[in-house]
């Protein structure tokens, strides 16, 4: 049988600071011959995740950092189209949350008897798996609820509020009867958390002071803050908590073009002390690991009773998945940001 031919996406370089299309390859390859218990699949779409930006560094970081010349990986989600594993038939839909950036990929009986990649729901629309129902999904359930424990009639404000978490945390928020306040860097991210996910409010911060904005739209202070960017926005809502508000850090998007992390900012303790704030931080596969499948049918249910709507930015190929991380990390994406691989594969309505 002729070999499949893939194309991987490679680290060309170390990114230094901002992250450039040209610190990413394409490097052509052939699939080996599957073996009894092995799977091919063809790649539908990758869902690309700012916080990857960390792995590219030499530094050590949440997860083993990405090797130059090899293949990169994410959340991925494909079909198979070569089985030789009984519990797995041509034209299953797999995810993985390690997904090589690939166009096809053989998945070894051991891989798949570790767990490494899982069988979904084909009704529901692919990309939704490295999105709403995927990592971004689990990350704002876990993290909101576990971590922020919002109580109905309380603020959270989610920052990155229009991306791949942010939209998932505010409507999570609202399903638990919160007033939500989402901050953004777009007035078109304005509206669309505002008009289609129906958040309470809103602020722009690369054009609104965040800090006068926030006095006024919660002048006794927020419960909950979600925040996923850090910097200067991080310590504006800091400043706005309320006594014994919940602090979760999910991510610093705001800094992950930046080395080394040089960017002290404010020194909270005072503000902690006083206002008897907790600021916790967490990895989602490392802190809620065994809990995942119980986030992943809560959230399943919203999204079937139409509780959780999603949005996505749709890039098409893989020759783009560099263009797609630089994009995702310049705000370019409203929703999630994926990469369609597959031409005909069905992205989410
Ligand atoms: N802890 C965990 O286990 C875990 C798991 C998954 C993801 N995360 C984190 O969750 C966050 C969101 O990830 P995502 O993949 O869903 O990305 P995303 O929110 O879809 O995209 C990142 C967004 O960050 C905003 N941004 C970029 N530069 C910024 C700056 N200087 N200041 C403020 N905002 C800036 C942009 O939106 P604007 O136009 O609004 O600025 C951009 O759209 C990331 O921090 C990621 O690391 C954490």
């Amino acid at each position: 049988m002729e070999k499949i031919k893939v194309k991987k996406v490679i680290l060309a370089r170390r990114p230094h600071g901002a992250l450039k299309k040209e610190d990413f390859a394409i490097k052509e390859d052939k699939l080996g011959e599957p073996q009894p218990g092995d799977v091919i699949a063809e790649t539908l779409f990758l869902g690309i995740d700012a916080g990857l930006r960390a792995l590219m560094n030499e530094e050590p970081s949440f997860a083993p950092n990405y090797k130059l010349n090899e293949v990169l990986f994410g959340q991925g989600i494909g079909r198979v189209i070569m089985s030789k594993n009984d519990q797995l038939k041509e034209g299953d839909i797999i995810f993985a949350p390690s997904y090589p950036w690939q166009t096809a990929v053989h998945f070894t009986a051991d891989q798949i008897k570790e767990g490494k990649i899982k069988k979904v729901d084909a009704s529901i629309p692919p990309s939704l798996y490295v999105s709403t129902l995927g990592n971004n999904g689990l990350t704002a359930y876990f993290g909101l609820l576990d971590i922020g424990q919002p109580k109905e009639g309380e603020t959270v404000i989610v920052s990155a509020a229009a991306g791949g978490v942010g939209q998932v945390v505010g409507q999570i928020a609202k399903i638990k009867g919160c007033k939500v306040i989402g901050i953004v860097g777009t007035d078109r991210k304005l509206r669309f958390i505002k008009e289609d996910l129906g958040f309470d409010d809103g602020i722009n911060y690369r054009a609104e002071n965040v800090e006068a904005k926030l006095q006024k739209l919660c002048p006794t202070g927020a419960n909950v803050f979600f925040d996923n960017v850090a910097g200067d926005v991080g310590d504006s809502v800091l400043k706005n908590l309320s006594l014994h508000a919940r602090y979760i850090c999910c991510g610093a998007v705001s800094a992950y073009n930046k080395q080394p992390r040089d960017d002290i900012g404010l020194r909270p303790q005072f503000i902690l002390i006083e206002r008897g704030i907790k600021m916790q931080g967490f990895i989602i596969f490392r802190d809620y690991g065994d809990r995942l499948d119980e986030g992943l049918k809560q959230l399943t249910e919203w999204y079937r009773e139409g509780k959780l709507k999603h949005k996505e930015t749709v890039i098409e190929g893989i020759e783009n998945v560099g263009q797609a991380m630089v994009d995702i990390l310049s705000g370019k994406n409203i929703g999630k940001l994926v990469v369609r691989v597959a031409a005909d594969a069905q992205v989410a309505p």
